[in-house]
């Protein structure tokens, strides 16, 4: 679906049914005077996984840094527009920004643990969330780390440092942490550019089992991944030098790799620019 027919009602089609919780309405992000993301509008089913892709520099990390707010957290950047959670904009002031962390986990590019072991890793949101009996610290750690797919190869040595884990196990590590606190919808920015083709399959396989029960969205600049693991895509680019990012369309990814209504999509997934 093309940009300008992006509109609630269209969307809604789109969607097929498919309950939409966050809705991102006229989005536009700053760093200081330069426009980074201009008029984004777009709905994020639930339960399923939303791929951004597109050319280096369009917007991709900055957008998916919005829905938790991790933009903020870079002086002079600035939001304009909403994003709603169930009907709730969670740049609204009286949004509680602990809870939207809590809601909405990040996993990043590099795998990133605590220089800690690898329990501790996984019991460290809990804890801080104010759970402290060891036996409930023990179940979450294990459970998360089963929904991680990580379990069988690290459940004798969890009191080791992560650190020692390979780049892949590390990273299913981080994707445990999250799944620790209960978050509804996972937010991964390029998760397996680090990793192995072998690791990388993990995680994908990983992604679409968890997709049964969070809301995920996935940064990748591997289209083949894009199109092998999300059900939904939203290609992103800058038009003109200078202009802000924009989402030229977005749509059910077979349709975006197979059939889509913008040129430009079909010139960058087909590798002739980007
Ligand atoms: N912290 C920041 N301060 C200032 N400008 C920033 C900041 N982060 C990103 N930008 C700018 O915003 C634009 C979009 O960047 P962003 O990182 O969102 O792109 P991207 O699509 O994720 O790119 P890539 O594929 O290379 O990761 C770029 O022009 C970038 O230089
Ligand atoms: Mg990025």
């Amino acid at each position: 679906m093309q940009v300008d027919e992006l509109s609630a009602s269209s969307m809604c089609e789109l969607m097929q049914g498919l309950e939409c919780r966050l809705c991102v309405q006229n989005l536009s992000v700053y760093y200081g005077e330069f426009k980074a993301l201009e008029d984004v509008n777009l709905m994020i089913p639930c339960k399923r996984i939303t791929a951004f892709i597109g050319p280096s520099g369009c917007g991709k990390s900055t957008l998916l840094r919005c829905f938790n707010r991790m933009n903020d957290l870079v002086p002079g950047s600035r939001v304009e527009g909403s994003i709603l959670l169930d009907g709730v904009d969670i740049y609204s002031e009286k949004y509680d920004l602990t809870e939207l962390r809590r809601k909405v986990g990040m996993v990043f590019q590099k795998p990133n643990p605590f220089p800690k072991s690898v329990y501790d890793n996984v019991a460290y949101g809990p804890k801080i969330a104010g759970i402290k009996k060891k036996s409930v610290l023990d179940e979450i750690v294990e459970r998360s780390l089963r929904r991680a797919a990580l379990w069988d190869e690290v459940k004798d040595k969890i009191y080791s440092s992560a650190l020692s884990l390979s780049g892949g196990q590390q990273q299913r590590l981080c994707i445990a942490r999250v799944l620790a606190v209960e978050p509804e919808i996972i937010l991964l920015d390029e998760p397996c550019s680090a990793l192995d083709p072998i690791a990388t399959q993990r995680i994908e396989d990983l992604l679409v089992e968890l997709a049964g029960k969070y809301t995920i969205i996935i940064v990748t600049h591997n289209m083949q991944q894009a199109a092998r693991i999300s059900h939904f895509t939203a290609f992103m680019m800058i038009e003109k030098q200078g202009d802000p990012g924009r989402i030229i369309e977005f749509d059910e990814t077979s349709r975006i790799f197979t059939n889509p209504e913008n040129e430009k999509t079909e010139r960058y997934i087909t590798g002739r620019f980007g």
